[in-house]
């Protein structure tokens, strides 16, 4: 279902950490008897809002520093503040959860949303400091387009109307990309748009006519390796292409040469359709789940970004490019079926609160003569165990009415893909009319008397029901558990 776009985000952001202390800090340790005065005179600083208890913070530390050093020889500072002294400080800042990362210009924040690896904040930083479009000179040109992983250079003259759109482009895309303009450039004939990169091919040229459009896929196309191996600081660039992606999970480093010429082929062949990546069994393994795929090495399956469908090659024998490659044309052809992860039918279903499993979703669920009140849960909830007594005895009321009142394990079922809403909170509950296709979410308290009152007030088939007084709700009855 499409939990698992954020609960591939959760597993893969657990990164590993670079070894050794460092003697000496690049990183300033700002108070508040010294931020105003150190921040605000900054053309652009990073400041770390951080406790040192908190576990991401341990993890991003050793990368800050090595951040750090690189950016003082650019001229950037980067800076941190312990919000366990300077609380003050950090509730100024509107600092919420650790770590924070905030960029500040002349004074003025804005939230950092760059990687959390050394490299990455480095490049983050650089692009925040140059110009959406810098205007290179000729002479300048080579050193430009090698200046980070992926570079993209207009080649017009000054009064061409192509720069207006590369620069609306620029100015979309500058945290990700550097972008620059040169009057000629050589590798063009004429006018056009060069992306150089620091991998696969080194270049690739956009020539002739073009619109907004045209450049936004050239660059979406382009600036995605052929095959790189999957991690925290990439997986967001897969996630916004919007292709299909394609694992290759592998577990040591012969399984992942073992097919590694003819699957890099295909994923060539497919350029610009189908996203490849490898991706390590050994750290995140778990991610396999996502796409139901058991943790048995080396493994294959195919994520529709967009949908959340999932496609798992077969896991029984053995994994060949033949297989690979049947299943990647077949699900570009759509002539696949997604594999739905879903538990067995239960035998009879007889108790007050229908049990739902992704197979008999349609019927249950959106059966168009009935009412139905559908809560997803998590077994491990701790506010779905303290709605269940409650439950159980809206169950009683309406068992032999159209309204049903059912449940659904999202974490061992998949939702049908074409469900218009996504699940992101232990208990989520849903209300779905008789005779219509809408969900409406419930979002009242969990008392006995709301819920029927929610039913009553919604319900096309009308029951009439008694509820007794009960205790009052605790407050925390409102909460979600997080995914
Ligand atoms: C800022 O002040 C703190 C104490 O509040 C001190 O530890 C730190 O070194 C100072 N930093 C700078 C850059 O002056
Ligand atoms: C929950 O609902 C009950 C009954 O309507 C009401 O008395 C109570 O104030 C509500 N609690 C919250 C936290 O909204």
């Amino acid at each position: 279902m499409r939990l698992s776009a954020a609960v591939t985000l959760v597993s893969l952001a657990a990164t590993s950490m670079l070894a050794g202390v460092r003697a000496e800090s690049d990183v300033l340790e700002l108070g508040v008897k010294n931020f105003s005065e150190t921040v605000n005179p900054e053309k652009l600083i990073l400041v770390e809002f951080f406790a040192p208890w908190c576990g991401h913070c341990k993890a991003l530390a050793p990368e800050y520093e090595v951040a750090a050093t690189q950016l003082k020889e650019m001229g950037i500072p980067i800076a941190k503040v312990d919000c366990t002294v300077e609380t003050d400080l950090c509730q100024e800042h509107g600092v919420q959860g650790y770590p924070t990362l905030k960029v500040f210009r002349d004074g003025e924040s804005s939230d950092y949303t760059g990687p959390r690896k050394a490299d990455g904040i480095v490049s983050f930083m650089k692009k925040k400091a140059l110009p959406a479009l810098t205007e290179i000179a000729p002479e300048n040109l080579v050193t430009f387009s090698e200046s980070d992983r992926v570079v993209i250079v207009g080649a017009f003259p000054k009064d061409s109307a192509k720069r207006v759109t590369l620069e609306k482009i620029a100015k979309s895309y500058s945290d990700e990309y550097v972008f620059g303009v040169v009057e000629e450039n050589p590798d063009v004939q004429g006018e056009g748009i060069v992306l150089y990169k620091k991998f696969d091919e080194g270049k690739n040229v956009l020539e002739g006519d073009f619109d907004e459009e045209a450049l936004f896929d050239f660059i979406k196309v382009n600036s995605v390796p052929i095959m790189d191996e999957i991690g925290p600081n990439n997986y967001a660039t897969y996630m916004d292409s919007g292709l299909p992606l394609a694992y290759y999970f592998f577990s040591t480093p012969e399984e992942k040469t073992q097919h590694s010429t003819e699957i890099e082929a295909l994923a060539k062949s497919l350029k610009g359709q189908m996203n490849f990546v490898y991706i390590d069994a050994s750290k995140f393994g778990a991610h396999a789940a996502n796409l139901n795929l058991k943790e048995s090495w080396p493994a294959f399956g195919i994520q529709n970004v967009g949908s959340g469908a999932k496609y798992p090659l077969e896991q029984e024998g053995e994994l060949t490019i033949e297989n690979i490659k049947a299943l990647a044309d077949g699900v570009l052809a759509g002539t696949v079926e997604s594999s739905i992860k879903s538990e067995p039918i239960p035998e009879s279903n007889d108790a007050p609160v229908k049990v739902v499993v992704a197979h008999t979703y349609k019927e249950i669920v959106e059966d168009q003569d009935k009412d139905v009140l559908i809560e997803f849960y998590a077994p491990w909830c701790g506010h779905c165990k303290n709605l269940a007594p409650t439950y159980e005895k809206l169950g009683e009321m309406y068992k032999d009415s159209k309204i049903v009142i059912a449940k659904f394990d999202a974490t061992a079922n998949d939702l049908p893909t074409d469900v218009p809403f996504q699940v992101q909170g232990f208990p989520t509950i849903k209300f779905r009319k008789a005779g219509s296709t809408e969900y409406i979410e419930y979002n009242g308290n969990r008392s006995e008397e709301d819920l029927v009152q929610f039913i009553n007030d919604n319900a096309v088939n009308k029951v009439d029901v008694k509820v007794e007084k009960e205790d009052p709700v605790k407050a925390d009855d409102i909460e979600h558990d997080e995914l």
